[in-house]
């Protein structure tokens, strides 16, 4: 039987404190074809059915999340056979963006995605709780390099599209 690239299965697994990772799992999604975005909290535990899975979280205090380490550590084997994309919501670009999209998943799975990527992110500050909009305060005012611009109202966002765009042609 022969198979044709629509059959093939797409998983975007996600974690999203605030809706940016989330954002950007649905624009990946909305160039792809057969695709399904499910929040990792709800991510089937059998997932060898796909040929290509793409992992995404976002960045606090330096980490992904825990759900999303889980997930890779809890499947590592099978992922290594994947056709696999990583990819990170962050405030920080730059070098900074870069180690911590290194930073957020083994080696193993490094090595072998066909894309990899940081994507930027965004601050919506009226969405945030007590204490990470204490955070976002002290880091907007602390001057340090590499952050986006923050408005008025302490939001920001430095979503950078075109690298989704091009993340979807690599692993396509
Ligand atoms: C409390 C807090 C801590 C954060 N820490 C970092 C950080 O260490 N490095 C970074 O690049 N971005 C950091 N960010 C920015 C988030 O990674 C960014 O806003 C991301 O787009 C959020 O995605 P989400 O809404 O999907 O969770 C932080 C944001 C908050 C609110």
């Amino acid at each position: 039987m022969s198979s044709n690239k629509k059959d093939l299965k797409t998983l975007i697994v996600y974690d999203s404190k605030y809706g940016c990772t989330e954002k950007c799992a649905q624009i990946l999604a909305s160039k792809l074809e057969n695709v399904e975005v499910v929040n990792v909290k709800d991510a089937l535990e059998d997932i060898g059915f796909y040929d290509t899975i793409i992992i995404g979280g976002s960045i606090y205090m330096g980490r992904i999340q825990k759900r999303i380490r889980e997930f890779c550590k809890r499947h590592i084997k099978i992922l290594t056979k994947k056709n696999l994309g990583l990819f990170i919501t962050c405030m920080f670009v730059g070098e900074r963006g870069k180690q911590q999209l290194l930073d957020a998943f083994p080696k193993e799975l490094l090595e072998v995605a066909k894309a990899k990527d940081f994507f930027g992110g965004e601050i919506t500050y009226q969405k945030m709780k007590f204490f990470d909009r204490l955070l976002i305060k002290l880091l907007s005012k602390s001057g340090e390099t590499g952050m986006p611009k923050f408005d008025e109202n302490r939001n920001a966002s430095n979503l950078m599209e075109d690298k989704i765009e091009h993340f979807r042609n690599l692993i396509a």
